[in-house]
């Protein structure tokens, strides 16, 4: 066989083991970015070797073509000829695939650092899940009540009563300022887990008087909500937020959170979304498993009822 296809075989195929070797399997093999690059690197290849063959034959046949360019460097001169087309090709490709695998694929998406490190915290977490998948009730109090100072403490005091108005007091399930700002802003944090926002009050008719709800409305059924539901401001509430909130406050399922008390999918949905309101801005506490927001979820409850 012709030495130089020889070669070219040799060469495709270490480059391909070159390629094998660096893909990883063990991470690359179920994401789909990865197997997308490891094809377009190895249509490279086989385009390249191609293209060089294609050349490296012509160069042995071809006879020199064209004219001189004007300068030269110390006596050896360059042809002015165009880019040959196989090399553009190739190198275009290259760009494409660089630009497509820098942006879209491994360093960007998918496969990283940081996927890897999730893939190994869910391990963790399926091993924490299991062991602890007992733990429900006073337990469940107990274990939360520890996430609850390491993680939340810092902010919310040792006590949960907010240090200060620093964020929300947690021994109340809601302070009035709090409340108030929810209607005269409208809210829209996923308290629900999904897209479900309140409006503001411009978008809040009493029911009773038939018009806009109004500054001492507010104030008197703010008051109510915070106390608990009770007291002056309950006509407010029932004709007012009874729509959405329900009668006693406690909300409907994908309508309405319930204001009355706390509710473990509230507290885990505030753990996961983070809240703006009127205190202040409360972040997503991402380093949280499942079971470690369901138990300070159930410590959140206790100190309020
Ligand atoms: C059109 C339905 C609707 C009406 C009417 C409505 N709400 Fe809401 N409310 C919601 C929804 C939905 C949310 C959750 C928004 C979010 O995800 O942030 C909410 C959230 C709230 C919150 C925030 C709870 C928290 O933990 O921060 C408060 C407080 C509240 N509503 C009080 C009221 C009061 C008081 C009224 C009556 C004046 C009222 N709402 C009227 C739908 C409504
Ligand atoms: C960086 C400070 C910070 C940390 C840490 C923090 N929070 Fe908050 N949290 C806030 C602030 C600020 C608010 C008040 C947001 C607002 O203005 O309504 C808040 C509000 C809340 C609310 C009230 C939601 C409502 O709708 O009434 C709950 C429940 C809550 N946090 C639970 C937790 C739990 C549980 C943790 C620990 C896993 C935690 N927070 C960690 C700052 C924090």
């Amino acid at each position: 066989m012709n030495k130089l296809y020889l070669g070219a075989i040799v060469v495709t195929v270490l480059m391909l083991i070159a390629t094998y070797v660096s893909f990883d399997f063990k991470h690359g093999s179920s994401d789909i970015v990865n197997q997308i690059a490891i094809l377009g690197a190895v249509v490279l290849v086989i385009a390249t070797i191609f293209v060089v063959v294609k050349y490296v034959r012509q160069m042995q046949t071809d006879t020199v073509t064209g004219e001189l360019m004007d300068e030269n460097w110390d006596g050896v001169g360059e042809y002015d000829n165009p880019v040959p087309t196989g090399w553009a090709i190739v190198f275009a490709l290259t760009m494409i695939w660089g630009m497509w695998y820098y942006l879209v694929g491994y360093p960007v998406n998918a496969y990283s650092q940081i996927g890897e490190y999730n893939e190994d915290a869910k391990v963790l977490n399926d091993k924490f899940e299991a062991e602890y998948k007992h733990i429900v009730g006073d337990k469940l109090v107990e274990m939360g009540e520890s996430v609850y100072l390491s993680n939340c403490a810092a902010c919310h005091g040792l006590n949960a009563d907010g240090i200060d108005g620093q964020a929300a007091d947690l021994n109340v399930r809601i302070e009035k300022s709090v409340v108030k700002d929810a209607i005269e802003n409208g809210s829209n944090n996923h308290l629900l887990g999904m897209e479900m926002p309140m409006p503001d009050r411009n978008g809040l008719f009493n029911m009773n008087t038939g018009a806009l709800i109004t500054d001492a409305e507010i104030d008197a059924v703010s008051a109510f909500v915070a106390n608990g539901m009770s007291g002056a401001g309950a006509d407010v509430f029932a004709g007012t937020c009874a729509a959405c909130h329900g009668e006693d406050g406690k909300g409907m399922e994908s309508v309405s959170p319930n204001i009355a008390t706390y509710d473990s999918a509230l507290v885990v949905n505030v753990i996961v979304e983070g809240k703006k309101g009127a205190i202040g801005t409360m972040p997503k506490m991402e380093v949280l498993n499942k079971k470690q927001k369901e138990a300070v979820a159930a410590y959140v409850q206790s100190l309020s009822n």
